[in-house]
């Protein structure tokens, strides 16, 4: 069992606090991912936990014990970091066997141990190489199989992608998830990657200048992102944010009217909604301006046109196209809409009446 608890965790380096009372409940076998931009407290949280950071103020609980105090070697976790950290001078079959002669398991179990974590990271043909001579993608795998090798309570993974192409990240990210599948190790994962955050996650922790804005699934964070923040950092491309005002349930901004918000509130507001639930026409469509620019992705066309001041993006199917300046119609329908505070940023849900 590995559960972790982290209770009021604060981390602070004389006045600068780089993680403020961060409370998480992370379940035995979970993969839970911390996603935020650089500097959030991403890596600081990790090192927390693995207890190469003294922590501030709070607790931190693996299962029913307090770890506070406890050695990083006594804490039964396993790190991968994004510098892959492996010894040039042994060979690949060396690299992964290590953690089990620091650790005095018994000689005669490495062997197979060796051999199970290289079959489960596909390098059983590179065991002989030095890491120098291997790809990116390999090395990598390589500091996954010494991870696993020790079976540990607890893997905590550090932006491990980030030195792969774009290709291989996206397949070693398969491997990752299949490998968390296999092993069912709690599994707490550091990205500022969305998409590797959408994907990997059994839940998300979104996380802002050593705060946590939203702790949900994939969807829940896509699908009612709680601020501006969460709203703005999710997605590819990000939710449209525009800033208007609300009246009677009208929301009105430069080129833009959305009529039929189920909302008492009036004023300031700002109104989201994603590239891909708003569609281009018709005649009576909410949004009028001119196409900004038009960006072919291939699988469908994005549209860029500025309302409110701000520049949004609506998705189109991929045939579609319009010269630049032409004037279109864009349908942004109240029910696709967001609603947020324009001065907490804070989701508004609680006023809508039904
Ligand atoms: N030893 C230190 N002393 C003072 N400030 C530090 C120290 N280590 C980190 N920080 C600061 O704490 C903040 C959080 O750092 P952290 O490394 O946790 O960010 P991160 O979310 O992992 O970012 P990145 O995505 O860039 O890796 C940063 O502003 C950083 O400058
Ligand atoms: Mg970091």
């Amino acid at each position: 069992m590995a559960e972790i608890r982290l209770k009021n965790v604060s981390k602070r380096w004389k006045h600068f606090v780089a993680v403020e009372k961060l409370n998480l409940d992370i379940a035995d076998r979970e993969f839970l991912v911390l996603l935020g931009p650089s500097g959030c407290g991403k890596t600081t949280t990790m090192r927390m936990i693995a207890g190469l950071e003294d922590i501030t103020e709070g607790e931190i609980w693996f299962g029913d014990k307090m770890v506070n105090k406890l050695e990083p070697k006594d804490r039964d976790i396993s790190m991968v970091f994004q510098s892959y950290g492996l010894y040039p001078t042994m060979s690949v079959y060396e690299n992964i066997r290590f953690p089990l002669r620091v650790r005095k398991v018994p000689d005669n179990l490495h062997h197979d141990k060796v051999m199970r974590a290289a079959r489960m990271v596909e390098l059983v043909d590179f065991l002989d190489r030095r890491p120098a001579a291997l790809s990116g993608g390999q090395r990598q795998r390589v500091a996954l199989g010494r991870a696993i090798v020790r079976e540990p309570n607890v893997f905590l993974m550090d932006e491990p992608l980030s030195n792969l192409d774009a290709k291989l990240r996206v397949s070693t990210r398969a491997q990752i998830k299949h490998l968390q599948h296999e092993l069912k190790t709690t599994t707490v994962y550091v990205t500022h990657d969305q998409i590797e955050a959408m994907t990997l996650a059994h839940r998300v922790v979104v996380m802002n200048k050593g705060i946590v804005q939203q702790l949900g699934t994939p969807s829940d964070i896509y699908d009612r992102p709680a601020n501006i923040f969460v709203a703005g950092f999710i997605g590819s491309p990000a939710m449209n944010l525009v800033h208007g005002d609300i009246q009677d349930g009208v929301f009105n901004a430069e080129n833009m009217r959305v009529a039929g918000l189920p909302l008492t509130v009036s004023g300031p507001v700002t109104l989201g909604f994603r590239a891909e639930d708003a569609a281009i026409g018709p005649e009576t469509g909410e949004i009028a301006a001119g196409v900004y620019a038009l960006e072919l992705l291939g699988d469908a066309s994005l549209i860029a046109m500025q309302v409110g001041g701000e520049l949004v993006s609506i998705k189109a199917p991929k045939e579609f196209r319009a010269d630049i300046g032409t004037p279109v119609r864009a349908s942004v329908p109240a029910k696709i809409c967001h609603l947020f505070d324009r001065t907490t940023g804070a989701r508004i849900e609680e006023r809508i009446v039904r």
